[in-house]
């Protein structure tokens, strides 16, 4: 793993703090690091309607989208979990909209599985708009 990591994985541990998941208890972080070196974060915000839930993953991407940050170095995420944590579905599209960049899948206590985008999401542009 790239030394740089550490600064995003520190900064998800940090982020799942913020989580508000009154409903699942389950508190996720996530931090991005853009390409000039910045670090985004962002936790899950649950909602009583439950399909209006926003992960932590796609949270730290509006927050970074929102300060004019598009190219990503890798994203850490943390939960306290036995087994690292693994992105939805919609969070691996939203992800993939910004490139294919390592991914880091943490647990609290320390373990770290590195992936990336391309490989929890292959394909996911391709042939849409006639994109290659
Ligand atoms: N959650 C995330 O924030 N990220 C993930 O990668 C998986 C799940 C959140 C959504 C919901 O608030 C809670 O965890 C339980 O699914």
């Amino acid at each position: 793993m790239q030394p740089e990591f550490q600064s995003i994985i520190e900064a998800a541990r940090e982020a799942r703090l913020f989580a508000y998941a009154p409903y699942s208890k389950f508190q996720v972080g996530a931090a991005l690091l853009g390409a000039g070196g910045e670090i985004i974060s962002g936790c899950n915000v649950e909602n009583l309607s439950f399909g209006l839930t926003l992960c932590a993953e796609r949270s730290a991407a509006c927050a970074a989208v929102g300060r004019g940050i598009r190219e990503f170095r890798g994203i850490a995420i943390c939960a306290d979990t036995r087994q690292p944590i693994s992105p939805c579905g919609a969070c691996r599209q939203v992800l993939a909209e910004f490139g294919d960049f390592p991914v880091l899948l943490c647990t609290l206590s320390g373990e770290v599985l590195e992936t990336s985008v391309g490989v929890l999401l292959p394909r996911a542009k391709t042939g849409i708009l006639d994109l290659d």
